[in-house]
């Protein structure tokens, strides 16, 4: 079975945009890869190096926003990046050929250094985070990365790692493939461009139905409509896009009657309000049955040591093409 590796930063609870990006494609691939997710602590802090107390309590609640979208802990192995120290090992030896340069120029370093204010004065870790995150993939020989959009430039870097370990050292890893999915962004509540925690405009899969509704019927539409009959422009108006992306089978029929007037924007926003509550609320009862005391600690554990193992294998063929592998350990 090929590979998948894919995961998130603990830095607060995961929202739609994730489902759309990332995590439906993790809960319909799981039969058909063997897939690692990697709740990545240790990336946390290329940001958030004066925070880690807030660590463990996200790392729960990552763990727990997985579980709830349908992956299934019998198939998937969930597990704590701190606690498997064979990426560590190959963070070191990969930034041993990946020049500053390459790092200065990937688009999502460049981008995410704007937003932190850390364009002139960046640490080491956050500029290097692509080759730990190179590493997160490799460990495991991963075959297929699913990301959001905003990741495919850091999933380039660890294609280039692979190819040039395996040009200088011999066949190693696979090229692994970041894969996008059809919505590969979903615009804010407020009408950004996407929906983002630091932003404030998102629904998060742990909001309750009344969050959500307050929500939604508080997003912004077409400005042009102030009257229900008034004829409306879709192509700009929020709620509009989550129908695109939630609820395919009836877009076409309301972006006909929205044009011609004929629902208004309340109506949209009570049928959207329905079509989201069908999605969150079995992730919801998911869960609950998961909050179990102990549970995602074992589930945490369990995920852990298959990673510890794989990741060792790893190593040995590292250690081995590299000559590197003095004697028996
Ligand atoms: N950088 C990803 C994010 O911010 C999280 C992540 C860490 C990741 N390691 C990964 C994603 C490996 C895919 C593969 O969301």
């Amino acid at each position: 079975m090929k590979r998948i590796l894919t995961g998130d930063r603990p830095t607060g609870p995961l929202h739609l945009g994730h489902y759309v990006g990332s995590l439906m494609n993790r809960a319909r691939l799981q039969s058909e890869y063997e897939t690692f997710i990697i709740v990545a602590d240790v990336q946390t802090l290329s940001t958030n190096f004066a925070h880690p107390e807030h660590l463990p309590e996200d790392v729960r609640r990552v763990t727990l926003d997985n579980l709830s979208v349908g992956l299934d802990p019998g198939k998937v192995s969930i597990f704590i990046q701190s606690m498997v120290p064979q990426i560590a090992e190959l963070t070191v030896i990969f930034s041993m050929f990946v020049t500053v340069n390459r790092l200065r120029h990937n688009p999502t370093i460049k981008t995410e250094a704007g937003q932190h204010g850390f364009e002139d004065n960046m640490t080491y870790g956050f500029l290097g985070y692509p080759v730990s995150q190179a590493a997160d993939i490799l460990f495991c020989r991963a075959d297929l990365v699913p990301v959001g959009e905003d990741q495919m430039p850091v999933v380039e870097v660890s294609r280039f790692v692979a190819r040039r370990f395996n040009e200088l050292y011999g066949e190693v890893f696979p090229e692994p493939e970041g894969l996008m999915s059809e919505t590969a962004r979903l615009i804010g509540l407020d009408g950004q461009a996407k929906m983002s925690k630091s932003l404030g405009n998102c629904i998060y899969l742990s909001d309750t139905s009344e969050e959500v509704r307050k929500k939604l019927m508080s997003a912004v539409t077409d400005p042009a409509r102030i009257r229900k009959d008034d004829l409306g422009h879709p192509e700009i108006c929020t709620i509009f896009s989550y129908q695109k992306a939630f609820n395919p089978t009836e877009v076409c029929d309301i972006e006909e009657r929205c044009r011609a007037g004929t629902i208004g924007c309340v109506a949209c926003k009570k049928r959207m309000i329905e079509v989201i509550e069908t999605i969150l609320g079995p992730i919801r009862e998911r869960r609950l049955q998961f909050e179990a005391p102990g549970m995602v600690e074992e589930i945490l554990r369990t995920g852990t040591e298959a990673a510890r193992q794989e990741g060792e294998r790893t190593m040995e063929m590292v250690r081995e093409a590299m000559h590197i592998s003095y004697f028996q350990r």
